[in-house]
């Protein structure tokens, strides 16, 4: 199975890692048939599965549901799951919490920002973590570009040092300055992964939902539509509503 020193190679060897979103098994068969590096359940399942407005008011009941469906979908993939806004706020129970993940499929979990403490109990017990830094959708009151002054490119520098010492599979990276992305990613062993952070980066990261474009919204500024599911589905719905009242 794929670990720190397994992503550390793939980094030194300059393979680029692809990781995508995915919440159920139709979605993470697909992207196991593509060949996708890691599989993330993301938080983002509170905004594009279950139509809430914020990441943080996931449970981690949900993303269990999710992670098992995920795991079902695509038993070969590295999954990673995202700790729910508080479920690591303490050592004791983000460890509590990170086993039921990892018992729910996950190979790893995700954690934003330095809640050191807790990350430091998850890698004592060997629970491979990734970390997550710049913007933090959990708890930012706003969703621009951060890292931009000085004093907050500093001290986004800073934590993935930190985090860096403590042996995470990866970090991603998101919504900084590419300059930023490429300093952090010349600086650490780990493998960064970027979601608006430059293409210095040693991997990307995006939302499947944005990738496959499965919805009318405007897009991040750093996302990417790859296919128009939302027009296909549309037409699709259309067809078959024709097609019920023909006789
Ligand atoms: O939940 C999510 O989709 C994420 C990505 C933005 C990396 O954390």
């Amino acid at each position: 199975m794929l670990g720190v020193s397994e992503f550390r190679q793939m980094k030194r060897s300059g393979q680029a890692i692809s990781m995508v979103t995915v919440y159920d098994a139709a979605f993470a068969r697909m992207a196991e048939a593509a060949g996708i590096d890691m599989l993330l359940v993301g938080d983002s399942a509170a905004n594009v599965m279950l139509g809430l407005d914020r990441t943080a008011a996931i449970t981690m009941e949900a993303m269990c549901l999710f992670t098992n469906a995920v795991k079902r979908g695509a038993p070969n993939s590295y999954i990673v799951c995202d700790m729910p806004f508080g479920s690591d706020a303490e050592p004791k129970i983000a460890v509590q919490n990170a086993e039921r993940l990892i018992e729910a499929g996950a190979n790893a979990v995700k954690i934003e920002g330095l809640p050191l403490n807790s990350l430091k109990a998850l890698r004592e017990k060997e629970i491979d973590i990734i970390g997550h830094l710049g913007l933090l959708p959990q708890t930012a009151k706003s969703f621009k570009q951060v890292g931009k002054s000085e004093e907050e490119a500093e001290k986004i520098f800073a934590e993935a040092k930190i985090l860096d010492s403590l042996l995470p599979c990866a970090i991603v990276l998101e919504h900084i300055p590419s300059e930023l992305g490429k300093k952090i990613s010349q600086a650490i062993n780990t493998p960064t992964i970027g979601i608006g952070a430059g293409k210095e980066t040693n991997g990307q990261v995006l939302v499947m939902h944005d990738i496959l474009k499965m919805h009318p919204f405007k897009l991040p500024p750093f996302a990417k539509n790859f296919a128009n599911f939302w027009e296909a589905g549309v037409n699709a719905f259309s067809d078959y509503k024709k097609w019920t009242s023909e006789k």
